[in-house]
C-alpha cells in the first residue's frame, strides 16, 4: 500500500498545463485516500478543460498503475480564487527561473519559442489528403531556406505516420544532455521527428493525449538555438493533431499542398477552410505532381489533371505558390548526401523549391 507521500511523490511530474509547474508542488493533488488497492483523489488546474483533464487523469493513471495501483479514481476541478490566491507565487517564480535558466543555457527557452514574441517564423504545411506530397514539400522548402542562408527548424508533427528522417537520409539519432534533446542536422535543417523515438518502424499506438503532450515537448525539451524559420509537416486532413498544432501555434502561417487533381483540391479546401477558421494566414498552394515533363521532347503531361492548385488557391483567397513537376531526386545511396526526397539545388525542381523560399520570405517581411 501506498501512504500519500509517497502518492505526491509518484505525482511529482505531472504538470499545471499552464504553468507548468508540479501538481505537487503546487499542492494541487488533494484529498487523498488510500484504501487497500485503492486510490481516490482530485487535482486542480488552473481552468478545467477537458483535454487537459483527460490527459493528467490518464498520466496518473499510468504513473500510479507502474506501482500497482490499478484501482484509481481521479475527480479534477479548476482552482478557486482562494486556491489561484494561495498559489505559492515565489515557488512559482523560482521554478519559472529555474526553467528559463535551463532554456537560456539552451539557446532558446521553448516556452520563447512558442510565444509571439521569440521573432521565429512558423509556417505549417498542410494538405487535405495524405500522399499529396506535403513531406517533400515540407522538406524542400526547409532545405531551399537553409540553402538562402536561414535557420531552419523542422518538426514532423505527423506523429503516426513520420517519414521526415527517412525523406532527408537520415541516420543518425539525437543526442539527449540533460534533459535536452538535440535535434539532428541535415541540409542545415535541424530535425525533430517521432520517427527518432520509434525501434524499427514498429507502429505509433499512443493515445491522443500523449502524442499532444509529445509535440509540446518538440518545442519545450529541444535545443533549437537560434531560428529564423520552424517548418511544421502536419498529419494529412483536419483531424485532432493537425487542429493541436493550430491551437498551440496561433502565429503559424500556413501552406497548402494538393495535386492538380479535381478531389485532391476538393479535399485541401477542407484543410485550408481549417487554417481560416483558426485563424492562421494562408501563405499560398504548393500544387505537387502538376505536370510530366517528357525528358526528350520538353513536352508537358497533365498525368493527374490540370488546374486543381490554381483553383484552391483561388478558392481560398490565397496565392499558388509553386506548381511542382513529377520527378524523383537523382542522386544515389552511395553519396554521402543521399535523401530520398531532397532536390539538389542545381535541379529544376530545386530551383523551384529555391523560388518558393524566396517568395516565402517576401511574404514575412
Ligand atoms: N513531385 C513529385 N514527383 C514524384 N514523386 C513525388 C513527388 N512529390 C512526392 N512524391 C512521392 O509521393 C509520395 C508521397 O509523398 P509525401 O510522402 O511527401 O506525401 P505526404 O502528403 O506527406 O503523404 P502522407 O499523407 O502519407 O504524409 C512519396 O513517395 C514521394 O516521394
Ligand atoms: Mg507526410
Amino acid at each position: 500500500m501506498l501512504s500519500k507521500e509517497q502518492i505526491l511523490e509518484l505525482l511529482q511530474p505531472l504538470q499545471e498545463p499552464q504553468l507548468g509547474l508540479s501538481l505537487t508542488e503546487l499542492g494541487w493533488i488533494r484529498d487523498i485516500m488510500v484504501k487497500e488497492h485503492h486510490v481516490a483523489l482530485s487535482m486542480v488546474t488552473l481552468e478545467n478543460r477537458p483535454e487537459d483533464a483527460t490527459a493528467l487523469t490518464d498520466a496518473a493513471r499510468n504513473l500510479l498503475s507502474q506501482h500497482g495501483v490499478k484501482d484509481v479514481h481521479i475527480r479534477t476541478r479548476a482552482a478557486s480564487e482562494h486556491d489561484r490566491q494561495s498559489l505559492n507565487m515565489e515557488q512559482a517564480e523560482q521554478d519559472q527561473d529555474e526553467v528559463l535558466v535551463k532554456g537560456h543555457a539552451a539557446g532558446l527557452d521553448g516556452h520563447e519559442l512558442l510565444s509571439p514574441e521569440s521573432g521565429v517564423r512558423f509556417i505549417a504545411v498542410a494538405s487535405g489528403k495524405g500522399g499529396v506530397g506535403k513531406s517533400t514539400v515540407t522538406v524542400n522548402l526547409a532545405a531551399a531556406l537553409a540553402r538562402q542562408g536561414k535557420k531552419v527548424g523542422l518538426i514532423d508533427a505527423d506523429i503516426y505516420g513520420f517519414s521526415v528522417p527517412d525523406m532527408m537520409g537520415i541516420e543518425e539519432y539525437p543526442v539527449v544532455e540533460d534533459g535536452v534533446i538535440q535535434p539532428v542536422e541535415r541540409f542545415g535543417v535541424k530535425v525533430m521527428s517521432m520517427g527518432f523515438f520509434i525501434r524499427e518502424n514498429n507502429p505509433v499506438i499512443w493515445r491522443g493525449p500523449m502524442l499532444g503532450r509529445m509535440l509540446r515537448q518538440f518545442f519545450t525539451d529541444v535545443q533549437w538555438g537560434e531560428l529564423d524559420y520552424m517548418l511544421l509537416d502536419l498529419p494529412p486532413g483536419t483531424g485532432d493533431v493537425a487542429l493541436d498544432v493550430h491551437q498551440m501555434l496561433p502565429q503559424s502561417k500556413e501552406i497548402i499542398v494538393t495535386t492538380p487533381h479535381a478531389t485532391a483540391a476538393f479535399v485541401a479546401a477542407r484543410a485550408g477552410a481549417m487554417a481560416i477558421q483558426t485563424e492562421h494566414e494562408l501563405l499560398g498552394v504548393v500544387e505537387n505532381m502538376a505536370y510530366y515533363e517528357c525528358g526528350k521532347c520538353g513536352e508537358k503531361e497533365y498525368v493527374f489533371g490540370r488546374g486543381g492548385g490554381g483553383r484552391l488557391a483561388e478558392s481560398l483567397h490565397t496565392v499558388l505558390l509553386a506548381q511542382i513537376p513529377l520527378g524523383a531526386p537523382d542522386n544515389h545511396p552511395s553519396e554521402p548526401d543521399f535523401s530520398p526526397s531532397v532536390y539538389k539545388a542545381e535541379t529544376a525542381i530545386g530551383a523551384i523549391y529555391d523560388e518558393v523560399a524566396r517568395s516565402i520570405e517576401t511574404k514575412f517581411d
